[in-house]
């Protein structure tokens, strides 16, 4: 998780990201999911390469998140917290409430030849990757 900067002002509040100051890689795409329905969630996949940062940036979702070995899971209801997804790892956005809007701030533009889409055919890579199934790229 990234604790973003915040603005505090009674007009309403402000937060920021710089592209190698706050996250770990410059900006190269910015993309947002909205007017998903309440409860609903979008497809799972990971990437060979891209690096994203996801923020609720209105209402929540929950976030999981496979390295092949571990999978954990994030909920998200905070416009200043961010959550880092490196390369090579498998998510899952679920549970959208209604009227959320997700912002994903990304390294790349758009490949879909970066994409697993495919959850046993990312295991296999992973564990390809280096033997042991963890990532140390
Ligand atoms: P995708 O990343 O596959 O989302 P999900 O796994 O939630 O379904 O994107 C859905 C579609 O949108 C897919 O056909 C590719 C297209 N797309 C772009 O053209 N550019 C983008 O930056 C993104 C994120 C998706």
């Amino acid at each position: 998780m990234v604790d973003l900067p915040r603005i505090a002002d009674p007009r309403g509040n402000l937060t920021f990201v710089e592209g190698s100051n706050h996250i770990p890689f410059d900006i190269a795409r910015v993309y947002y999911l909205y007017d998903v329905p309440g409860g609903e969630g979008r497809g799972g996949h990971a990437h060979q390469q891209l690096q994203q940062l996801v923020v609720a940036a209105s209402g929540s979702l929950d976030v999981l998140v496979d390295d092949g070995t571990h999978r954990e899971r994030f909920f998200l209801n905070r416009s200043y917290y961010g959550l880092y997804i490196p390369r090579m790892v498998w998510r899952e956005l679920d549970d959208f409430s209604s009227g959320s809007v997700c912002l994903v701030l990304a390294s790349r533009p758009y490949e879909e030849e970066d994409y697993f889409r495919d959850y046993g055919a990312f295991v296999a890579a992973k564990h390809g990757d280096n033997g042991t199934g963890l990532d140390t790229a």
